[in-house]
């Protein structure tokens, strides 16, 4: 996070949940609803760090994947959650990544969006433990800093006082068009319609788990996006965090 943030590393114990003295803001939505890239363009413009927590759980999918951890193991996937070395940083110019993530010293970023780890990613961050490991790290590192951090949880879970909470959603349609067009981008040869089909699957599974679903904070603020622009979305933002301390 930052050149000056320190990595993060898993603790013991939990922080408490409460307004931090710095300026947080909190950037949820569904799958492919652009929160990540709306999340890092504005902590661009603010000048903060960007945490991007889906790769945060994508990092945990990938170390499960490589350990044979099986993803109904939920003891297991906890216990990996808890002790492996996560540390967080900034994206490497070009990658065309919002994050970079390593495991015990490893890069691992460009592993995370294989389609391995977006099959599984949705099952992993079902665990409870899983999720209270990755939580516990998150607030850690809202604690030390003003910044931008996306996902699914941070307005209603993680960041309950965050300064600006909002919440970017779009039809599925659209959803699917733009993944689709990320994945081409990325030299990934798969139909609109399967594009879709995952789309709906993840959006079921990340909107029915018990433990902090997908939902808009009662206090976030709500932006439909379908048939808005990358940049018009960006202003509404900016403008919106123009208006808090
Ligand atoms: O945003 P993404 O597609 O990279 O997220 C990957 C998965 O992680 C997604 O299936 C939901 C999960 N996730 C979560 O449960 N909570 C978060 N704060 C961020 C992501």
């Amino acid at each position: 996070m930052g050149d000056s943030a320190a990595g993060l590393e898993a603790r013991a114990s939990l922080p408490k949940v409460g307004r931090p003295a710095h300026r947080v803001i909190a950037v949820d939505g569904s799958a492919a609803s652009g929160k990540s890239t709306i999340g890092r363009r504005l902590a661009e413009k603010l000048g903060y760090p960007f945490l991007d927590t889906g790769l945060m759980y994508r990092a945990v999918t990938l170390a499960s994947r490589e350990r044979g951890v099986d993803t109904n193991d939920d003891t297991a996937l906890t216990r990996l959650a808890e002790f492996i070395r996560m540390e967080v940083g900034p994206a490497a110019p070009h990658s065309g990544e919002t994050c970079s993530i390593s495991i015990d010293g490893k890069d691992v970023t460009s592993q995370l969006r294989r389609p391995d780890v977006e099959d599984a990613v949705s099952l992993v961050s079902r665990v409870p433990g899983v999720r209270e490991a990755l939580v516990r790290q998150q607030r850690e590192i809202a604690g030390r800093q003003a910044m931008v951090m996306a996902g699914r949880d941070i307005g209603t879970v993680v960041l309950p006082d965050a300064d600006l909470k909002v919440y970017l959603d779009a039809s599925i349609g659209e959803r699917a068009r733009r993944r689709h067009a990320e994945f081409s981008n990325r030299g990934r040869t798969v139909t609109e319609l399967i594009v879709l089909e995952d789309l709906r699957r993840r959006d079921q599974i990340d909107s029915e788990r018990p433990i902090s679903p997908l939902r808009a904070a009662d206090d976030a603020i709500v932006i439909e996006t379908d048939g808005l622009s990358q940049d018009e979305v960006l202003t509404r933002v900016i403008q919106l965090a123009d208006g808090v301390r």
